[in-house]
């Protein structure tokens, strides 16, 4: 084989990088392995793969271990030489030792053969999935290929280090499961959090209740969903959608995880997200209507009674055929999003708050909770809910899954409970992974980038050392009414769980966005290999329209620093012999630009179409400079409107002047509105650049130009518009207005290449009033 060559080339390297002062390329990580390892030592040389392997286990518990790291190994491009063969020129070696200190962690050793020890199966499992990452990388010739012999010492910052999944919103067959629990090991994360149930559709079969699945696992909808398209919003379509798992089923997908040492935790909602139990059993709703399974959006009865107690020998009977098939110490009943409004109205139920001498509904759904702890305890389990189960009291041994924000597990924790943390803001995998929404399949309004997931840290500051011992770990949420295909549920985890999996193993102290990127790209080959599919940007630096004055030139910038920007200005799709963006180079007149950012394997991300167009700088409004005072009019509304244009209709609440674009100080939580009305002082003639980042909708008027349109409800989210200047002085209107929910309102500026701000203060003006 070729290796001398490659030896002699490596010192000739190193040689070099001794006369010139470099780093020498043994100081240089020469295996990518995510999640970072905690420590790797380097011996120097290789070791040579060119004739078959032989896997030996020391331990009958890892001889299915030594069976899978066979058929792993058929998977990777260099499989030829990793036959299995009894006279091969490698073993590999798995073993338990009991000296490693930390559950799950591994030595592997890469020396004249190769040894896995773990300190338990998890550990040898995953001291594997760090040997094929390796091997997957190693450049391979016809006669084979060789891998770094080193010494890798790794285990895992946190123990609890999941992955959700929706079964409800959309339906997914259990080979779908097996394959989203293999990516789960591959990323050396060990709990999959099954959302079995919810409003949209009741997926486990239920023995002694038949009809949660003959009836609540159907719901009439959309038969053929394209890629990404919302089920509930087709209309005229009659087939009926849905699906559950056997029992059988379960327990083979229960067993598969074990199998790679994750553990499964059933969620069945309770007392919310209940409407397809009620399609099926109205018995054990307030009411007692009989309802349909809804197929999305906002659903009508979807509360169990809490003033019934044939609702809690439904839910123990129930809860008693979950544990039967689930192992896992942890059940998780939901407890999430329970709209109380039937609660209040039920005569039951307020029995149940006077009976029990509960001050409200919060207290009833505490009541509630704390009443299936107590079964779940005394069976031995513990009982996981989202961070809603804090409010009206927390039941005693219950687990948090904080999800608003992290304030309930940062309180849960201070209450001595165990948390979990999916914040919403970093661990919402169903948000889009960029601000270009146009360019991924549709989802919910919010984005979380890539870099943003990789720089959440789970443990909340406001945690004593001793509190923080209670967080757990972390778990990414993959909600799927948007997600109809099984290649979007890819689309959308990957690769923001490849970063959140190094946030939940690797040393906090060595974390560097830089260094994960640089070991991004072989991970998303090894991805490819095993035919999932993820998501790739699209290159940044431009927006769809460019306008300039003068002349300008294409500037373009790649959010992965190791994919490659390519484009043509022929109107034709970039391909792989498409041309390599290197710098800045000038445009003509009217130049359309694609491009898209291409990994070395070919895959690229979406096309993005840049139109370049030379204007004249609209001129300024004559004004007197001196009748000019400083600051903007804006006036508060306290009104409900879904739309900018509506706000002018109603009278201001609270009028005045104001140094800056945002939220007007002291509004309500929710529901009002603002306009900021006056003039901008442009400084020099150029093209600006305008973001207005708005939940919800705002607009931003220049002279005659609607320069940005972010009308209507929305979530936080930012548009852009241009538009070219002259020095001086022009008009300008900002419409905002909040809908309910979260709020937010800020106006960015960015002149030619310079970075986004915020405008300064003494660019606006207002004049005052004849
Ligand atoms: C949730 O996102 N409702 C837990
Ligand atoms: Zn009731």
């Amino acid at each position: 084989m070729k290796t001398i060559n490659l030896q002699l080339l490596i010192s000739g390297m190193a040689l070099l990088a001794a006369f010139t002062g470099c780093k020498s390329s043994t100081e240089e990580p020469r295996v990518s392995v995510i999640p970072k390892p905690v420590n790797i030592e380097y011996s120097g040389k290789e070791l040579e793969f060119d004739d078959g392997v032989k896997v030996v286990s020391s331990d009958t518990a890892l001889d299915l271990a030594a069976k899978r790291l066979y058929d792993r190994m058929k998977e990777l491009p260099q499989a030829e030489f990793l036959t299995e063969s009894k006279k091969a020129s490698v073993t590999v070696r798995l073993k338990l030792d009991e000296r490693i200190g930390q559950a799950e962690g591994y030595q592997l050793k890469i020396g004249r053969d190769v040894t896995i020890s773990g300190k338990d199966r998890a550990g040898v499992l995953h001291g594997i999935e760090s040997l094929l990452q390796i091997i997957h990388q190693a450049p391979v010739t016809e006669d084979g290929f060789e891998i770094p012999r080193l010494t890798m010492t790794d285990y895992p910052r946190f123990g609890y280090r999941g992955m959700h999944l929706d079964v409800s919103r959309h339906f997914f067959p259990p080979e779908f499961i097996k394959k989203y629990i293999d990516l789960i090991a591959m990323h050396k994360m060990n709990t999959f959090h099954w959302h079995l149930t919810d409003d949209q559709g009741w997926r486990i079969e239920i023995k002694k209740y038949p009809k949660l699945t003959e009836v609540g696992a159907w719901r009439v909808d959309h038969e053929n969903l394209p890629w990404g398209e919302r089920p509930d919003r087709a209309e005229g379509d009659s087939a009926a959608y849905g699906g559950f798992y056997t029992q059988d089923q379960i327990r083979e997908i229960v067993a598969y995880a074990a199998e790679r040492e994750i553990t499964v935790i059933p969620e069945i909602e309770m007392p919310g997200h209940s409407a397809a139990a009620i399609a099926a059993y109205p018995e054990y709703s307030c009411s007692g209507a009989q309802t349909t399974v809804p197929s999305g959006g906002h659903t009508g009865t979807n509360i169990l009674c809490a003033g019934k107690d044939e609702t809690f020998t439904f839910l123990e009977d129930v809860l008693t055929e979950v544990m039967a098939l689930f192992p896992s110490k942890y059940i998780h009943i939901g407890g999430d999003e329970a709209w109380k409004k039937e609660w209040e109205n039920c005569p039951l139920c307020q029995k149940r708050i006077q009976d029990k001498g509960l001050k409200d509904e919060h207290e009833l759904q505490s009541y509630f909770i704390r009443r299936i702890d107590k079964f779940l305890t005394s069976k031995d389990r513990i009982l996981i809910g989202w961070d809603e189960i804090l409010e009206g009291g927390l039941a005693e041994n219950a687990t948090v899954m904080s999800w608003r924000g992290e304030a309930g597990g940062i309180k849960a924790a201070q209450m001595g409970h165990d948390v979990i943390m999916t914040p919403v803001d970093y661990c919402y995998f169903d948000y889009y992974q960029s601000e270009e929404k146009e360019m991924e399949p549709p989802a919910f309004n919010g984005y979380i980038s890539l870099d943003k997931v990789y720089a959440y840290e789970p443990v909340p500051e406001e945690l004593t050392a001793e509190e923080s011992k209670h967080i757990l770990g972390a778990q990414g949420n993959v909600w799927t009414e948007y997600m109809a295909a099984e290649a979007v549920v890819e689309y959308r985890v990957l690769p923001r769980m490849t970063a959140l999996s190094e946030v939940l193993w690797s040393p906090k102290e060595g974390r560097d966005r830089n260094d994960f990127m640089k070991r991004l790209e072989p991970f998303l080959n090894q991805l490819t290999t095993r035919n999932y599919n993820f998501f790739i940007p699209a290159p940044q630096g431009a927006f769809k329209e460019m306008i300039f004055l003068d002349s300008t030139h294409v500037r373009l910038e790649s959010p992965w620093p190791f994919a490659t920007i390519r484009y043509t200005l022929d109107r034709t799709e970039p391909v792989v012999q498409s041309h390599a963006y290197e710098k800045p180079f000038p445009v003509g007149d009217q130049t359309v630009l694609k491009t898209a950012l291409f990994l070395e394997n070919g895959q690229h991300g979406p096309v993005k179409t840049v139109h370049y167009r030379k204007v004249l700088p609209i001129p300024p409004y004559e004004t007197d400079p001196g009748e000019l005072k400083p600051g903007l009019s804006y006036k508060y509304y306290e009104v409900s409107v879904s739309s900018v244009g509506a706000i002018k209709k109603f009278t201001p609440k609270r009028t005045g002047v104001t140094n800056r674009i945002g939220l007007p100080e002291g509004h309500r939580r929710e529901v009002f509105a603002a306009e900021f009305i006056g003039y901008l002082k442009v400084p020099e003639t150029a093209v600006y650049s305008f973001r207005l980042t708005s939940d919800d909708g705002s607009q931003f008027q220049l002279g005659e130009s609607l320069v940005v349109d972010h009308d209507g409800p929305h979530g936080s989210s930012a548009a852009h518009g241009q538009i070219g200047l002259q020095k001086g002085y022009y008009p300008i209107y900002i419409g905002y207005f909040d809908g309910g929910g979260g709020n937010s309102l800020k106006l960015e500026v960015k002149r030619g290449n310079d970075g986004w701000q915020e405008i300064p203060a003494g660019y606006f003006f207002h004049k005052l009033k004849r």
